[in-house]
């Protein structure tokens, strides 16, 4: 991503991973001391607010059908998934995420719905965790910085809250809001990016069955770091799509305004699909790294094509050239 560093060298590549696995032992001493083993269950789905979550069994647990929509590639360790972050809010660096997050309030929260939609009523988080049967997806994810995870995510395909919002025959697309929490988001006071972070998709993709809305991985409820209370989830495009802790859903008829397109439009493009053979001006698509398998040293495994879903997505872009609209 763009980072305001004096160099062009990515941030992922600026510090070892070593360097990170030691922070990460520091935190579990940490979190070892506090609350670990002496949590009572009705304390554990507000754990999340009273210290970082960087290991299992301490959040709410979020079980999901196993769904025939899920890859088969080895899962990330959640370890890694929670710890290694994007999440400007709370800082930019990747271990910042997890250290910073669990401070975010997540209980009240609603989502509101407006713009081109019959149906303007927001939508309570508890009344949108019972909206659809919970499934488990286990999706590739590719982050335009050149590493990748598979994560076992729960929630439900967002067509769900879609057809309750009954859009309107102008709406063809969607824009999404992250919250913004002054008191919570220590990076509100970076000027990065624009706040709040807005993402966008056209409504065929977002009504496509692999677009869900996340609320858990690994069986429990997201940890902070990674978007709680509700997240979206697009497996096909890079990760700066899956926009976190929403509290806002538009429906269009104009094209949304995208934070990274705002903050580097030669960069980052509208519809950001995962696609190796377009390069990112400053560096190559072509290959990746998947954390917690690929070692430092490891020559990178190649990125496929719509991250391996084109079977089910590519028709969506028929016509398109698709290095114009990157
Ligand atoms: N959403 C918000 N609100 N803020 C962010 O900084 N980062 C994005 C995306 N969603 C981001 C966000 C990027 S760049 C990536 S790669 C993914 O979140 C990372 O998701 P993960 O930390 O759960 O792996």
């Amino acid at each position: 991503m763009l980072i305001k560093k004096p160099s062009d060298v990515l941030p992922s590549e600026i510090t070892p991973r070593e360097w990170y696995a030691r922070r990460r032992e520091f935190l579990r001493q940490a979190a070892a001391l506090g609350l670990a083993g002496t949590m009572l269950p009705a304390a554990r789905a507000l754990a999340q607010t009273a210290s970082p979550i960087i290991e299992p069994g301490k959040l709410a647990k979020l079980p999901g059908k196993p769904s025939p929509l899920s890859a088969a590639d080895k899962r990330t360790p959640y370890k890694d998934v929670v710890t290694y972050n994007n999440y400007y809010e709370f800082g930019t660096d990747k271990s910042q995420p997890a250290e910073n997050a669990h401070k975010l309030k997540t209980r009240p929260w609603s989502v509101a719905i407006d713009g081109e939609v019959k149906n303007k009523k927001p939508i309570d988080i508890e009344d949108l965790l019972k909206l659809a049967p919970m499934e488990e997806r286990v999706y590739r994810m590719r982050c335009v910085e050149g590493w990748s995870m598979v994560i076992p995510w729960v929630g439900f395909p967002l067509s769900e809250l879609i057809k309750r919002a009954e859009p309107t025959s102008k709406a063809k697309f969607i824009g999404f809001s992250t919250a913004t929490q002054p008191d919570t988001m220590i990076g509100l006071r970076l000027p990065v990016l624009e706040w709040p972070y807005v993402e966008g998709l056209r409504m065929d993709e977002a009504m496509h069955p692999l677009t869900i809305l996340g609320f858990g991985l690994y069986g429990e409820v997201l940890p902070s770091q990674n978007g709680a209370p509700v997240r979206l989830v697009v497996p096909w495009k890079y990760g700066f799509k899956s926009i976190k802790s929403i509290n806002r859903i538009t429906f269009l008829e104009q094209i949304p305004k995208t934070s990274w397109n705002i903050a580097a439009a030669q960069e980052y493009g509208f519809y950001s699909n995962v696609n190796p053979s377009v390069d990112h001006p400053r560096w190559s698509q072509a290959t990746e790294r998947r954390i917690g398998e690929d070692g430092f040293f490891q020559p990178k495994r190649k990125t496929l094509m719509f991250n391996g879903y084109a079977d089910q997505v590519a028709k969506l872009y028929t016509g398109m050239v698709l290095k114009k609209f990157y």
